[in-house]
């Protein structure tokens, strides 16, 4: 039975494709995803009980994810898609396009673990470096292209994260970015090591942080950006609906995840 021996940030890519996998496998799922299911039941020689109870929140942002990328696809439809930090994501086969042409950049363990797990696609194209190491960039054509960075930037410093989108606005000018963010107050949490999922598993430190309100400052912020919206997540259960109109409400909108896309100039 295969393991993933994944440690640190990357070993977090085995908690949101447990959740993603069991998401798609619940009766009555909108949340279909085969290719999950399969690379989850690759692994199982992996204690994914360390990860606590699965619930849907890792599905409900990548199809969140997923209607960004449709919407860029919808105008440029060869793309390029960069999926930053992509561990075992599975949305290329998802989007069920293809010829999009898909680049994948995340550390190089989590890229041996990729390539092992999944299939080899002609149009994606892995590499294996740090998305700070601007090596990747020269990779990808100019011109406009969709960035995703899910579940990756709460991981890194906000200055480093700036820095880089300020550098993929100057190379893919019209193009744009997806990412999320935790709230202040979680990233306080992990920063004390206290997010604990269970006995087994404390999830690592998450030291960049955005709120819901901090969405202008940062298109204010960084050049070559122009503007930026907040994305919805879509229900995952019947009752979800009215929970998620709570979750938008003045005074409670600012201590839920986010998820942003901001334009960058043409
Ligand atoms: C929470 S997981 C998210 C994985 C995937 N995007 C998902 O949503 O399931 C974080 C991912 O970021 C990757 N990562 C961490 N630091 C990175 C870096 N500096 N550059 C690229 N990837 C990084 C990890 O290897 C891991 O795959």
């Amino acid at each position: 039975m295969s393991r993933a021996d994944l440690h640190d940030v990357p070993e977090t890519a085995l908690w949101t494709l447990r959740n993603r996998a069991e998401e798609a496998l619940r009766p009555g799922s909108r949340f279909p995803d085969p290719e999950a299911v399969r690379l989850y039941r690759a692994l199982a020689g992996e204690d994914f009980s360390r990860f606590g109870r699965p619930g849907p929140g890792h599905s409900q942002r990548a199809a969140a994810f997923d209607a960004v990328v449709r919407g860029f696809l919808d105008e440029h439809p060869s793309g390029p898609v960069v999926a930053l930090g992509e561990g075992l994501q599975t949305a290329y086969w998802r989007l069920g396009r293809p010829d999009v042409a898909w680049y994948s950049v995340d550390l190089p363990e989590s890229v041996v673990l990729a390539e092992r797990l999944l299939p080899a696609e002609p149009a994606v194209r892995r590499l294996a470096m740090s998305a700070l190491d601007r090596a990747w960039l020269d990779e990808v054509p100019a011109g406009p292209a969709l960035v995703s960075a899910e579940g990756l930037f709460m991981y890194l410093p906000r200055e480093e994260v700036h820095a880089l989108v300020a550098d993929c606005a100057a190379r893919f000018p019209g193009g744009r970015l997806v990412y999320d963010s935790v709230p202040p107050w979680f990233s306080a949490m992990t920063l004390r090591g206290k997010a604990r999922l269970s006995k087994a598993y404390t999830t690592p430190p998450m030291p960049h942080s955005q709120r819901s309100s901090d969405l202008a400052a940062v298109v204010e912020a960084i050049p070559g950006v122009v503007a930026g919206h907040e994305v919805p997540v879509p229900p995952a259960r019947p009752w979800d609906k009215a929970l998620l109109r709570v979750a938008d409400l003045p005074g409670v909108r600012d201590l839920r995840p986010t998820i942003s896309v901001l334009e960058f100039a043409g």
